[in-house]
């Protein structure tokens, strides 16, 4: 039985590359790969399936399944394709390019408590683990890398808009994971837009927005057009997920009145996954994640 454990998506100018992990109790079988057809064959359809179930509508080019540190296997998506053993020299390529990845991963920066701001920034090659997309309505049709956040988080707020809907609130996410890259496209185009000082106080430079994490959306409402307006913290959407969001392990990251703390603007639309149990002391305290972190 093949068990995936997790993956990384590798942004190509062609399309996506999959890393997927595979547990590392399969380390001792991992010859049998190369041996039996009959198992390559299972390891397609379940990687297959992973894909298609977390990732719709993703242009993906090549699945590299992982284990360990090796690339045992590399999956063209092209329908009918089998999986093609490697010769030495794209073996190696693919060893750096997996070790790599791992580096600038490390362990501790996977948690649900990561602090991304103006002094705690995040590696211009640091992409979250487990990237999917949130089956949520969203503003827009199609896939956009923005459409993705960390698996956690995206339950979770699949959870939130299920028990708003429930509630008659009508939610929508717009935006959720950011590349570095694109955060600097953003943030060059804010300063265009409105000067450097404003800028600041909006959006983040690159590396220093919690967009890159994978655990924030910006959500909104069609009370205010779609937008991302302060307007939206006191329509009835917006006050009843600054109530609810704790209850889903979110918080509402730029509270009002807190610019001073958090370096931002108030953003009653970015929410942030931080778990239940810390969502709702930070809610109940009216605390910012860095006055809950000092
Ligand atoms: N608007 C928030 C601060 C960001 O750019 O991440
Ligand atoms: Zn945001």
């Amino acid at each position: 039985m093949v068990s995936i454990i997790g993956h990384h998506l590798i942004n190509k100018e062609e399309g996506y590359q999959i890393l997927l992990y595979l547990d590392p109790q399969l380390i001792e079988v991992a010859d049998e790969f190369d041996e039996s057809f009959q198992n390559k064959e299972d390891l397609r359809q379940v990687v297959n399936s992973y894909v298609k179930n977390r990732l719709p509508d993703l242009k993906v080019t090549v699945i590299r399944v992982v284990l360990g540190s090796l690339v045992i296997a590399s999956i063209p998506l092209l329908p009918g394709t089998e999986i093609k053993d490697l010769d030495s020299s794209q073996e190696l390529n693919l060893k750096t390019e997996v070790k790599e990845v791992f580096e600038n991963t490390p362990q501790e920066i996977e948690k649900d408590l990561l602090l991304v701001n103006k002094n705690n920034s995040l590696a211009d090659n640091y992409t979250p683990l487990n990237l999917i997309v949130p089956e949520v309505p969203f503003i827009f049709k199609g896939f956009h890398e923005k459409k993705l956040m960390a698996a956690k988080a995206a339950t979770a707020l699949e959870e939130l808009f299920a028990a708003a809907k429930a509630n008659n609130i009508e939610l929508y996410a717009v935006s959720g994971y950011r590349s570095y890259q694109r955060q600097e496209v953003i943030f060059k185009s804010q300063v265009e837009k409105h000067g450097l000082l404003q800028a600041n106080q909006i959006s983040a430079r690159p590396g220093e927005s919690e967009h890159q994490t994978g655990l924030a959306m910006d959500v909104t409402s069609p009370q205010v057009k779609f937008k991302l307006v302060q307007e939206f913290g006191v329509t009835k959407e917006g006050q009843w997920l600054k109530e609810h969001a704790a209850g889903f392990g979110f918080i509402i990251r730029y509270p009002e009145g807190k610019d001073a703390v958090t370096g931002y603007q108030y953003e009653p639309w970015h929410i942030r996954y931080v778990g239940q149990e810390i969502a709702q002391k930070i809610a109940s305290q009216d605390l910012t994640l860095e006055e809950y972190l000092a």
